[in-house]
């Protein structure tokens, strides 16, 4: 039988200890967008769910936004890039965030989307949270409202489900 979307990514995704830093199990999910078969399946998985109405798909730099691309190809939605500070020209909404191994800051253009739009966001992994709990606030300081969150990889024990709750969230595979 044809492999699930998880099995796909179970088979390609690369695992590192101490990356970036000591003491975190790092998930490559660029290993996982490096085979053809799994990232259609990753892309068809986000881009056939059912999020009600979807004016405009957000990712999150970087590994986000080659998700968010293709689902807005394959949607025929645009594409909304979220961006770590100072690399985003005009006016800017910023928040700053922590995530499993430090801070920063994500910043975008408001004025790209009409406020009432709906969107979704994508982003490879969730661990504590942190980055895409801010996203969802840059989103509704924009006044856009959020359809749902997709994510490829979900850490579990990290809290990061419990830092989107209220939302719907697509998970296409989850590890301890
Ligand atoms: C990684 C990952 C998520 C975030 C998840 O991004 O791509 O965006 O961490 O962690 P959290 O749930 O604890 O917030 P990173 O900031 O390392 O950026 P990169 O994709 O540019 O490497
Ligand atoms: N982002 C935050 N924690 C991560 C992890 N353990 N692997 C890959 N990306 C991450």
């Amino acid at each position: 039988p044809a492999e699930t979307t998880a099995e796909l990514i179970d088979a390609h995704l690369l695992t590192v200890q101490d990356f970036p830093s000591e003491g975190i199990l790092f998930r490559d999910v660029t290993s996982v967008y490096a085979n053809g078969e799994a990232f259609a399946s990753v892309v068809d998985a986000f881009a056939s769910h059912d999020w009600g109405q979807v004016d405009a798909v957000l990712g999150i730099e970087a590994r986000g936004f080659g998700i968010a691309a293709a689902m807005a190809y394959a949607r025929g939605v645009g594409m909304v890039s979220v961006r770590k500070a100072g690399k985003l020209p005009g006016e800017l909404l910023s928040e700053d965030y922590a995530l499993e191994y430090g801070t920063a800051t994500l910043q975008v253009q408001p004025n790209v989307l009409p406020r009432g739009s709906r969107v979704v966001i994508l982003d490879d992994l969730l661990a504590t949270g942190g980055t895409l709990a801010a996203v969802v606030t840059l989103a509704e300081r924009a006044g856009w409202a959020v359809a749902g969150i997709g994510i490829v990889i979900a850490l579990d024990d990290l809290g990061g489900r419990a830092a989107l709750a209220g939302h719907d969230v697509l998970e296409l595979s989850s590890y301890p």
